[in-house]
């Protein structure tokens, strides 16, 4: 059988669609961060928000919908099998968990008012997201890992 059939690594395009998806997703996050917290413009009117710091959510909001289609297209294949085969499952399992706090608390963004809730999921949502990359990170070098491992008993 093909080696690709039997491991769990991704087509070349699926693989490079999920990084670039993921690099865009958390790049926009960071970046409205940056001009949010860091970027203001002092005006006659005091301290307003920067032109482009629209932009940044804009992009972001978008990226995110690629990015649950991406998550989406995971499962049949690379979550599934890897669950049955017992590979990667605690960093996977870190992952999903993470995709779907992001995306329950980026609905909260949008949909829960109130002046003392908002700010809380707007930090849960951006203080996981920022950690997202390592998490990403630390979920390819375990697979590797466990991998290489594998096929030098095999
Ligand atoms: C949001 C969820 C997930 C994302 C975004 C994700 C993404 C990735 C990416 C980009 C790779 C590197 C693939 C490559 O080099 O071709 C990888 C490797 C791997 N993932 Fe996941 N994954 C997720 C969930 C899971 C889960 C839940 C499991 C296990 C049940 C899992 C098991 C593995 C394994 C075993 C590898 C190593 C493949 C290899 O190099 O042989 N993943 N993952
Ligand atoms: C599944 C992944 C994610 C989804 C579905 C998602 C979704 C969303 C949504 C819907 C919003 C509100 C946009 C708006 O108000 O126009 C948002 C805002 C935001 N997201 Fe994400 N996001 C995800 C991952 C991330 C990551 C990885 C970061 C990295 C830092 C991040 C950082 C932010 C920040 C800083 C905001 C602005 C918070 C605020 O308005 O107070 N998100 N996200």
């Amino acid at each position: 059988m093909h080696k690709n059939l039997l491991s769990n690594r991704l087509g070349i395009i699926h693989r490079r669609l999920t990084y670039a998806c993921f690099g865009v997703l958390i790049l926009t996050g960071l970046g409205w961060l940056y001009f949010h917290y860091f970027l203001s413009v002092t005006t006659d009117f005091g301290q307003v928000p920067h032109p482009l710091e629209v932009w940044w959510l804009k992009l972001h909001g978008l990226v995110a919908m690629a990015a649950l289609i991406i998550f989406g297209s995971l499962m049949p294949i690379h979550i599934r099998r890897a669950w049955h085969h017992r590979k990667n499952r605690g960093s996977g399992a870190v992952m999903v968990a993470a995709m779907i706090v992001l995306t329950l608390t980026g609905y909260g963004l949008y949909y829960i008012g109130g002046e003392e809730l908002r700010p809380f999921i707007s930090w849960a949502h951006w203080t996981l997201g920022s950690a997202l990359m390592l998490m990403l990170m630390g979920h390819i070098a375990l697979g590797r890992r466990a991998r290489n491992a594998g096929s030098k008993t095999c």
